[in-house]
Formats: structure tokens, C-alpha cells, sequence
């Protein structure tokens, strides 16, 4: 790509502007790109998010751990629109107000969402589904293999040497390993440029290999934009993480270093008592 068309997309991106040239992208000028206030959900009674506070940095890689139905899932069941809290207010940057919006309004804003287990198309090639994952190009079944423009073709390449799969752009999708697959799902999240992306359990079911591939990988994404990752796997969280949240019963329990939550009397208990 000439300077001039890297800048220009560049542009493009931080605006996130439509072809009418609105501007859709979160505003970040103070530099939070998410706001979770007080948010509280009650499934018949029980609170499985307990006036939960959380803010999110822009370009941070945020770790969120907690025992089992701390309310991890249901955090981002909120963010993505897929939840709506009894109460409470959630923000995408300064002003784009995340419950008055649908699932696809909030993936078109800018976050893309993870869901552990990968939901790649199995018959089509990596390249593919990369392609099939580009803005717009979903409803366009019948054009997979119209032209692709230059810049275009410049994404896919690009997206392939973020999650190292360049060696296999022709292989079918559904002939991957465990831990390739969820990669080429996290390349099809990124062809759509999500400022924001949650990863629910990313390593489950990887071997050792590919955690440490994936916690490269994870690493490299944020700067450019935020993460937010959900794991249970302790050694991996300490292999990435800044900051780390610790969620239990609906609310934040504790946030720190992960030598300074693992330290955390509060957190100790928690995870004793399991
Ligand atoms: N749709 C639902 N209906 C009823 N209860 C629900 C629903 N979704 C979640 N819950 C409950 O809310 C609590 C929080 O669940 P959640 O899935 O958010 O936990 P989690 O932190 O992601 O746990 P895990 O680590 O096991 O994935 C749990 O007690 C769960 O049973
Ligand atoms: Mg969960």
C-alpha cells in the first residue's frame, strides 16, 4: 500500500466514517473507550450482575477473571446488546449509548465479540472466510468470487499475517486444529476492525502451543485497539495481563496487577472457597 492510501486508511478508520461520511466510531477523547455503570441483571430474582462498575481503556489488554457464574459471560452479553440489564448504563465512548442499541448496531459501532466455541464456515477455504467476514460482503453469497479491489485483498493479506495463518489461506476451514480455527475466528473479527474486542475463554481446548501462540497474538491486537478476555487459565492471564479484573457475584471484587489480585485477601478467599 503507497503512504498516501496507508494514511488515507488510517483515517478512515479512527473516523469510522459511513459512505455519507457520518461519523459512527466511538469518541475516545478522554480516552475510555468503555463506561459500565451500576449495571444490574436479574434472572428471576437472582443477580447475576450486581451494580457492576467497569471502565476500559482505549488500546488496553484488560483480563477478567472469577469463579464460575461470577457474571463474566453476562458482562458481555451486555455489552454486545444480546442482554438487557435491569438497570444501570453502558457507553461506548462518550456517546454512543450502547442499550439503545441492537446486536448489529453495536457489532457495526465497533466491538466484535468471541464466543468460545469458533463458528467458522467448515467447507469454505480460510481465505474464504475472511472474505465472507468483510463489512458488507455477509448478504453476498453468490459474489464470493467477484473481484476483490486491491486494498481489499491488502485486508485479507494483512489479517492472515496477524493470525499466522498465511500458509493456509486455501486450506478448508473445516481441516484446521482446535486452536487454528479460533484464530481464523478472531481474523474474521478483525476484517470487520472492532475498536473494542471481548474473547470469552480463548485457550480452552488449546494445547500449550497454541495458548502461547494465542497470548502472542492477543498481545500484538491490543495498542491498536482494546481487549477484553475472559480465562479461567491462571498461567495464561499472567502470561498477558496488565490489569486484571476480578468479578464475583456480579460485581468487581477486586482490579490490579495480577500480583496484586493474587495477593488480595478477598480474592484468596473467593478462590479457596470454590
Ligand atoms: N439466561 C439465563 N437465565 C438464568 N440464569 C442465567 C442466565 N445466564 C446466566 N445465568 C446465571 O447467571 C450467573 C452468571 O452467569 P455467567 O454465565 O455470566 O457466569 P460466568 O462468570 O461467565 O461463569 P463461567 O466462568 O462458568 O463461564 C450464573 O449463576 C448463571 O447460572
Ligand atoms: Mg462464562
Amino acid at each position: 500500500m503507497s503512504a498516501v492510501a496507508l494514511l488515507k486508511n488510517q483515517m478512515q478508520r479512527w473516523s469510522r466514517r459511513d459512505a455519507q461520511g457520518r461519523s459512527f466510531g466511538p469518541d475516545i477523547s478522554h480516552q475510555t473507550i468503555l463506561y459500565l455503570e451500576d449495571i444490574t441483571v436479574s434472572f428471576d430474582g437472582f443477580k447475576a450482575l450486581n451494580a457492576l462498575t467497569l471502565y476500559i481503556n482505549v488500546g488496553e489488554l484488560r483480563c477478567i477473571i472469577g469463579p464460575n457464574g461470577a457474571g463474566k459471560t453476562t458482562m458481555m452479553d451486555v455489552i454486545t446488546g444480546k442482554t438487557r440489564p435491569d438497570s444501570g448504563s453502558a457507553w461506548f465512548g462518550q456517546t454512543i449509548n450502547l442499550l439503545e442499541m441492537n446486536e448489529p448496531e453495536i457489532a457495526q459501532a465497533g466491538i466484535g465479540r468471541k464466543f468460545q466455541k469458533p463458528t467458522v464456515f467448515e467447507q469454505h477455504s480460510v481465505f474464504e472466510n475472511l472474505e465472507l467476514a468483510m463489512s458488507g460482503r455477509k448478504s453476498v453469497w453468490p459474489n464470493l468470487h467477484a473481484r476483490l479491489s486491491a486494498q481489499q485483498r491488502e485486508n485479507i493479506d494483512r489479517v492472515l499475517e496477524t493470525i499466522g495463518l498465511q500458509g493456509h489461506r486455501q486450506r478448508r476451514a473445516g481441516a484446521l486444529s482446535h486452536g487454528q480455527k479460533q484464530w481464523l475466528e478472531i481474523g474474521m473479527l478483525l476484517m470487520q476492525d472492532p475498536q473494542l474486542l471481548l474473547v470469552d475463554e480463548p485457550v480452552a481446548g488449546m494445547t500449550p502451543q497454541e495458548t502461547e501462540r494465542t497470548a502472542e497474538l492477543l498481545t500484538s491486537l491490543a495498542g491498536e485497539r482494546s481487549v477484553v478476555v475472559v480465562e479461567h487459565d491462571m498461567v495464561f492471564v499472567r502470561s498477558i495481563a496488565k490489569t486484571v479484573t476480578v468479578l464475583h457475584e456480579g460485581s468487581v471484587l477486586a482490579e490490579g496487577s495480577m500480583d496484586e489480585v493474587q495477593n488480595n485477601p478477598k480474592v484468596k478467599e473467593v478462590y479457596l472457597g470454590e
